[in-house]
């Protein structure tokens, strides 16, 4: 076998692809998605102006967007067999694990099943992003024996998952906040849910089979299932006076804590600013400020005694708990705002295809002798 390189453990600092959709400068802690700084969109932009940019490349003028959220409002019912098959799924079923199969669902139900080509991907991605969260609101009210709350398509997108959650509708800054943040989740170059979606759309498999690939990458904790746990950790932990103390010892214990740290970021996640400023807000709002009393002291003490910052799981976790978003949902949540990211990359795979297959540095033991069953002993 021809000598090769071995990259670091996990292929961390590895360009494993080109690609025009999302650029990180670590060095400087900034994120750009299409060329644009996460600090504008994040500032200026909506949800849907930012899920056209990721998949159209560009801003889109005032005519577009209108158009554009006219076509992904219109895609937000849901065909009767997603809700079906969501119906015969045990009540204890993962919200992660019941977005897959009806991921999974729709396309069995998409009449471009079969296509990978651009149109056909477009119109695929826009009902995916549109549809995600439909599903989400669904299940959950599925499993608790309780109506499905049906979209409406005259709410924003955020404004519509909180409609279909709660069955009021959101105030503006309460809907401006979970856009806000599903701006901040929606694209991450190469993170491991994404560069999994690539790895099955290079095999020419289609969108859905790459974002079911996706979902399932985005499950584990140390990628999108760190909002969730971080949620948990602050409601073990329980008031502000505890808080150092309990980060001491999960210290002492060699505990990761979750929504802290970042392959890429070592100085910092610049989408924390952002989600931390809302997380403050809102509590000021609602008269309650034990979450993100209880996280200033979580962050004080994990960078004095780690020197680790917060990515934005962290502060997310806390926005979403007052934002009356059951914790189960987070995840689930994150992945309803980064299909935007993952099916502008799956569209980019399949515009310039090559098939991902790296190569393994075998560790194995040398070429053994064989010895057939009878002689093993
Ligand atoms: C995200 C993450 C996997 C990236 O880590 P990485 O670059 O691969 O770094 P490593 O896992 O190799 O960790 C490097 C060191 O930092 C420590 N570390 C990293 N993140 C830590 C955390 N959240 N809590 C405690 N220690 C942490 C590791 O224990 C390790 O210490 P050691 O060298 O003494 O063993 C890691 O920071 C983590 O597990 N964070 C918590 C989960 C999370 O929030 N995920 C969402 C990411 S956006």
């Amino acid at each position: 076998m021809p000598e090769h390189p071995v990259p670091k453990a996990g292929l961390e600092g590895v360009i494993a692809s080109d690609t025009a959709i999302c650029n990180v400068d670590e060095e400087k802690s900034e994120l750009y998605y299409r060329g644009y700084s996460i600090t504008d969109l994040a500032r200026h932009s909506t949800f849907e102006e930012t899920a056209f940019l990721l998949l159209e490349g560009k801003l889109p003028s005032a005519k577009e967007l209108k158009e554009f959220h006219k076509t992904l409002s219109a895609a937000r019912q849901l065909p009767a067999e997603v809700e079906e098959v969501l119906r015969w799924l045990p009540p204890a079923t993962d919200p992660m694990d019941a977005l897959k199969v009806a991921v999974g669902v729709l396309e069995a139900t998409s009449r471009e099943a079969d296509s990978n080509s651009f149109a056909d991907n477009r119109k695929k991605a826009i009902r995916l992003i549109s549809r995600m969260p439909v599903i989400i609101a669904a299940q959950y009210h599925i499993s608790r024996q309780k109506t499905v709350i049906k979209p409406r398509t005259d709410l924003s997108h955020a404004a519509n998952f909180l409609y279909m959650l709660h069955g009021k509708e959101p105030d503006d800054f309460t809907s401006k906040a979970l856009d806000t943040s599903l701006i901040l989740y929606a694209e991450h170059e190469l993170n491991a849910s994404t560069f999994a979606a690539r790895i099955t759309a290079s095999t020419l498999s289609d969108m859905h089979s790459a974002v079911i690939t996706a979902i399932g990458t985005l499950k584990g904790p140390l990628h999108g299932g760190a909002n969730e746990k971080a949620m948990e950790m602050l409601i073990e932990i329980g008031e502000p006076g505890k808080a150092e103390a309990w980060i001491q010892n999960a210290i002492s214990r060699k505990h990761r804590i979750m929504g802290f740290g970042h392959r890429v970021y070592k100085k910092g996640d610049p989408r924390n600013p952002f989600i931390k400023k809302i997380a403050g807000k809102l509590g000021r709002r609602l008269g309650n400020t034990r979450w993100f009393e209880i996280s200033e002291i979580v962050e004080k003490v994990i960078d004095r005694e780690k020197g680790l910052h917060p990515n934005l799981d962290f502060y997310s976790s806390s926005a979403y708990y007052l934002l009356d978003i059951p914790i189960s949902l987070y995840t689930p949540l994150f992945a309803a705002a980064r299909v935007t990211g993952w099916t502008a990359h799956i569209m980019e795979q399949h515009a310039d295809n090559r098939l991902i297959r790296p190569r393994g540095n075998y560790t194995g033991p040398k070429k053994r002798k064989y010895v057939p069953l009878k002689k093993r002993g």
